[in-house]
């Protein structure tokens, strides 16, 4: 995996953030992408801008949470032959007491941050095993190793993904296959509101994460960075 010249990535929350960071970056490196996510629109623009620095982008609007469009995700990639990496980032969460939450949301954060991210490399692993070569990248939280008040289910679908990750590196690790688990803090992206105590340019900027999914890629055959925990330099709070 270390030229990553020629590869297929399928990225998920693709449209803005840290997967926009993230596509970008692939692209720049050599890669040909599938974004996926539900907002059209933004997906477009990201293709956009992948084109005009002459790379290649196939987008499919998904709604995670909804199997028959996981399905024709998968059916669509396919058509561009096996994936070699796969980057699942959408995530998705309201933050409410248990007392208070609602079972459909706690459902949806599960779809999105846990459920998806399995069902995505339970598909695209048998390739990877096969060629011996290939890449699951998931993003995390630093909720997925402390949990805090109102965010239970976030921490939960964050804490699994961390277990997912454990389990599928020990059961794929002999075929040569990169797995990993990526732990943002705050990053500088629309999913944390403006807010008057936070300065926004010292929070962790989406290139940063960008740049630590790079560095999982791009490792030598001998080592897998397994779990990555990413902290801003300097506080950003006022
Ligand atoms: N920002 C942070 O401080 C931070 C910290 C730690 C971890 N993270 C994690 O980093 C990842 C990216 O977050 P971000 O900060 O870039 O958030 P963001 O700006 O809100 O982007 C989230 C992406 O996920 C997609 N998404 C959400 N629900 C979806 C669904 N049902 N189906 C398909 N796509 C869906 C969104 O697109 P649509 O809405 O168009 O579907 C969007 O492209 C998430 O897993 C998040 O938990 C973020």
């Amino acid at each position: 995996m270390i030229s990553l010249k020629g590869k297929v990535a399928l990225v998920t929350g693709a449209g803005r953030g840290i997967g926009k960071a993230i596509s970008l970056m692939l692209a720049q490196s050599g890669c040909r992408l599938i974004l996926a996510a539900r907002t059209r629109e933004q997906l477009e623009e990201v293709h956009r801008e992948i084109r005009g620095r002459g790379g290649e982008a196939l987008i499919v609007p998904t709604d995670l949470t909804r199997d028959e469009e996981i399905q024709r995700l998968i059916d669509t990639a396919q058509t561009w032959g096996a994936i070699d990496i796969l980057i699942n980032n959408a995530g998705w969460g309201k933050r409410a007491p248990v007392v208070k939450g609602n079972i459909d949301d706690w459902d949806r954060t599960f779809h999105v941050n846990l459920r998806a991210p399995m069902i995505l490399a339970k598909q695209f692993l048998p390739n990877m095993i096969a060629k011996g070569d290939g890449a699951v990248i998931n993003i995390g939280s630093v909720s997925g190793k402390t949990g805090e008040a109102n965010g239970a289910a976030y921490a939960a679908s964050k804490f699994g993904l961390i277990g997912f990750t454990q389990s599928l590196y020990e059961e794929v690790r002999e075929y040569g296959i990169k797995v990993a688990v990526i732990l943002p803090g705050y990053v500088n992206t629309p999913l944390i509101p403006p807010n008057r105590q936070i300065n926004r340019s010292k929070m962790i900027q989406a290139d940063d994460i960008a740049q630590a999914v790079h560095y999982v890629l791009t490792s030598p055959a001998t080592c897998c960075p397994v779990e990555i925990t990413v902290r801003p330099q300097r506080t950003p709070y006022r």
